[in-house]
């Protein structure tokens, strides 16, 4: 029997993540209201099928009403070097834009709500794989903002009865269809990889081959956006009156900066030149996520960790980008 249809606020869903859980959600058998201020994303993004509304979640509660069985909210400010140089346009937005969110759910009495957390509140590692009880220390604003809004979540769930799920994404990468990655400025390495294997950029820059590990360039965890959407979905189940679950997402092994610039090599047939630079503060040597949680509460489990078939998805997408200006 199928399960019964519901309604689902995505906030920041003409984004990349947020495009592609909306896609997901549509393809479920989901009502799907699209709400965003296209700040960072495009309305072309917006998955065919899902209403949508422009405007900004500082605003929800002109629009959240019981009709609403929950709300993905994706929709933030996510440049981690602009939120060192601009920190308060990110605690406005992310935070203050999560505090009206929050209170315009309570208001309408919408009790479930999965949200996009990040690696980026963990900071520096003490160790590998990361879990969801290693200590948080974010070291950039970015991060430290979105922290916030998972203690106030917390407290949400506490106090009030939402049935909260926060994802830590680690590094999204791939498409999925039309829905892909294209940030303005770009700072994520595989599509930054494919510019260059496009000509739209001369060379890529390898910040550092001198960390401890087996090439000396720094180690990510990459996840396939739609594995990570299938997540939001299992989330969406899995969430419990009064509980704030918290779940890593990463497929638990990394790959390195070199190991993905070969793989683009491979993949597009292009010569890709590097230029060696200087390491970047607060990079760490190795970011990869223990993801047992989601695999335990989630009953969720990754399908697309092979380097070679993200990368492979994410050049389709790019290639259908151009001609556009970076
Ligand atoms: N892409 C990654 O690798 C990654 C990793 C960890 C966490 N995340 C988180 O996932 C979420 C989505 O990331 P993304 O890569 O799709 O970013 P994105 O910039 O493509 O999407 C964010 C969307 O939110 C919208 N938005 C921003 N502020 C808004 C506001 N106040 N009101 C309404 N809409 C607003 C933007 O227009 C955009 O469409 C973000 O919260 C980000 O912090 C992403």
């Amino acid at each position: 029997m199928s399960k019964p249809q519901k309604k689902y606020l995505v906030t920041g869903g003409a984004g990349y993540v947020g495009s592609v859980v909306a896609q997901h959600l549509l393809e479920a058998g989901h009502a799907v209201t699209v709400l965003d201020d296209l700040s960072t994303g495009f309305r072309e993004g917006v998955p065919a099928g899902a209403e949508f509304i422009e405007g900004r979640i500082q605003d929800a509660a002109k629009w959240l009403d019981p009709s609403y069985d929950g709300v993905l909210h994706f929709a933030a400010y996510s440049q981690v070097g602009e939120s060192v140089t601009d920190p308060e346009k990110y605690w406005v937005n992310n935070v203050g834009g999560s505090v009206a969110l929050l209170a315009a759910m309570r208001d309408a009495g919408v009790r479930t709500l999965v949200f996009s957390s990040t690696a980026a509140t963990y900071g520096e590692p003490a160790t590998t794989p990361i879990t969801e009880s290693d200590a948080t220390a974010p070291t950039n604003p970015y991060g430290a903002t979105k922290l916030a809004v998972d203690h106030m979540i917390t407290g949400e769930a506490a106090a009030h009865g939402l049935a909260a799920v926060s994802l830590r994404y680690f590094n999204v990468a791939g498409a999925y269809g039309s829905c892909g990655e294209r940030h303005n400025p770009e700072s994520h390495l595989i599509p930054l990889v494919l510019q260059v294997a496009l000509g739209r950029r001369e060379s890529i820059s390898v910040y550092g081959d001198d960390y401890p590990t087996p090439d000396g360039t720094c180690v990510r965890d990459y996840i396939h956006v739609a594995d990570l959407a299938e997540a939001h979905l299992l989330a969406l189940d899995a969430a419990t009156a009064g509980e704030h679950l918290i779940c890593n997402l990463g497929n638990g092994n990394g790959f390195s900066v070199r190991e993905v610039i070969e793989t683009v090599r491979e993949v597009t047939g292009h010569p890709v030149p590097e230029t060696a630079a200087p390491r970047r503060a607060g990079d760490p040597a190795v970011l990869v996520a223990s993801a047992a949680t989601a695999r335990e509460r989630l009953g969720w489990s990754p399908s697309r960790a092979d380097l070679t078939g993200i990368v492979t998805d994410a050049w389709t997408f790019a290639r259908r980008e151009e001609p556009t200006a970076p």
